[in-house]
């Protein structure tokens, strides 16, 4: 007899979710986790710190150069980085605390170690004081991902680092060379050189965030550079080296790049290693991912796979709508999850974020299309705020005028890209999003203004 209905390996926001909302269903579930907190990257070492970071840096950079504009003097503004430091860490203990609190209201069984598959419904913990067998009818491997290794890049955790320890770091380095301009390139790139570092930015490909719709990326750089980093593409790092001083970065066809630190941030690759997947007979792709259908369900029956392990998005919140789907479906018949409608956001200031096709996309597809654009730079709040760079960019059918995709450069982009995700949800046109009331005076009017902007209706440009 399976002691458990469900085992969950791993409990980052896919597991602990997956975890929490089976034990609503009424559920026996255990959840292995190898760490001694619970909340995996996001909680313990990705978004949430990562956040703190973005926030305080952006109050630090307000209060030396910002609020003299509104009136507002301050003495002379310096860093207590130690301090911003045990904020951060008081902010994530509280957020592991938090999934803590969560599991045992819910009463989900939590097995500290490392979790193996040993077959159908069977895992073994490892911890210090021996293994612990486990059964289940059900299995989700949740175990995320970890930072790819570049080759010729040896991380040291000093010299060369990565996301792991920028979170942490204990003094602002003089030079810090980012290698890679994606998500978290960009993020912790932005916090050390608010904090007073110079910064490059070293990105094999043409723009910066490659992935997101290319007249914001042209955005991004521009507003990136003006903010004082030196962003190079197409700039292929072939290798680190170690210095007396610090580290020096080889970049195909160009000088090295001497730096104090680097920092690796070139993507993530599936945590599969020690999993047991090749014994247990589930299959892997060519890049290490598990290989899932339609209902996320593995070659072998009863096991399932969620989150970074799998291909698509690595996001905290699509492994969420991940795991839900999957106990969901395990304990009424039905689950889904809409993969052409996960929103992206980057926390930079200003943020951005899309949702949907990119124009690239569309165009590649032959899908005719038109488009709306309208900046922040016309829109009272956005004044009023002394946040007027960016644009919010919509794409609609040409014919049914249906929502295609989103894309925003500009304050509060994260929280403005969930309206436009909810429409496009619903099938909306740019029409019903132009008639929806936006109250006045907020960010969301150059939502508003967008939508109308699709059919050469914007007010107030
Ligand atoms: P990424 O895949 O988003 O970006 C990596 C960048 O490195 C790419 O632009 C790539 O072209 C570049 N690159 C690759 N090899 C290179 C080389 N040899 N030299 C120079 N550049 C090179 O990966 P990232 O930023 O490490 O993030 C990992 C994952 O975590 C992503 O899936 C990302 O979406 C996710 N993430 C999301 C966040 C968010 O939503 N705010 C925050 C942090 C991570």
């Amino acid at each position: 007899m399976p002691d458990f209905d469900v085992i969950v390996i791993g409990a980052g926001p896919g597991g602990y979710v997956a975890a929490i909302r089976a034990a609503q269903l009424g559920l026996a579930v255990a959840c292995v986790e190898k760490e001694p907190t619970l909340g995996g990257t996001c909680v313990r070492v990705g978004c949430i710190p990562s956040k703190v970071l973005l926030e305080s840096s952006e109050r630090f950079v307000m209060a030396r150069d910002q609020l003299a504009e509104h009136g507002v003097v301050v003495g002379d503004v310096s860093l207590d980085l130690t301090t911003m430091m045990r904020r951060k860490d008081a902010v994530v203990k509280s957020n592991t605390d938090g999934v803590a609190y969560l599991f045992k209201k819910h009463g989900i069984e939590r097995f500290t170690g490392v979790g193996e598959l040993q077959g159908r419904g069977h895992v073994v913990v490892r911890h210090e004081d021996g293994d612990t067998e486990l059964h289940a009818e059900h299995v989700i491997l949740a175990t995320g991902s970890s930072v790819a290794p570049l080759a010729g890049v040896e991380v040291d955790g000093e010299r060369v680092i990565t996301s792991d320890h920028a979170i942490a770091l204990s003094e602002v380095p003089g030079h810090l060379v980012v290698i890679g301009a994606g998500a978290i390139g960009l993020e912790l790139g932005c916090v050390w050189a608010r904090l007073g570092a110079k910064v490059t930015v070293l990105e094999y490909l043409d723009r910066v965030l490659p992935t997101m719709d290319a007249e914001i990326s042209r955005e991004a750089k521009k507003v990136f550079t003006r903010q004082g980093l030196d962003i190079r593409t197409g700039a292929a790092v072939r290798g680190t080296k170690r210095t007396k001083q610090g580290v020096s970065v080889s970049v195909e066809g160009a000088s090295p790049v001497k730096a104090d630190v680097a920092l690796l941030a070139t993507g993530r690759v599936p945590n599969v290693e020690g999993l047991g997947l090749v014994a247990a007979g589930v299959a892997t792709d060519d890049q290490g991912f598990v290989q899932v259908d339609a209902h996320l369900r593995t070659s072998l029956e009863g096991v399932y796979a969620i989150g970074d392990l799998i291909r698509g998005p690595m996001l905290a919140h699509r492994a969420e709508d991940d795991g839900v789907a999957v106990v969901e479906r395990i304990a009424t018949g039905a689950g889904h999850v809409d993969y052409d409608l996960v929103p992206n956001v980057v926390y930079t200031e200003p943020e951005i974020a899309s949702v949907g096709k990119t124009e690239e996309q569309l165009k590649e597809a032959g899908i005719a299309y038109r488009k709306g654009t309208f900046p922040y730079q016309a829109n009272g709040r956005a004044r009023a705020m002394a946040a007027t760079e960016g644009k919010v960019k919509l794409l609609a059918d040409k014919e049914s005028d249906r929502l295609l995709g989103a894309h925003i450069i500009g304050a509060r982009a994260g929280d403005l890209i969930s309206e436009l995700t909810a429409a496009m949800a619903f099938h909306a046109t740019s029409e019903d999003v132009a008639r929806v009331s936006h109250p006045h005076p907020t960010l969301a009017e150059v939502v508003r203004e967008a939508a109308l902007a699709v059919d050469g209706r914007a007010l107030h440009i």
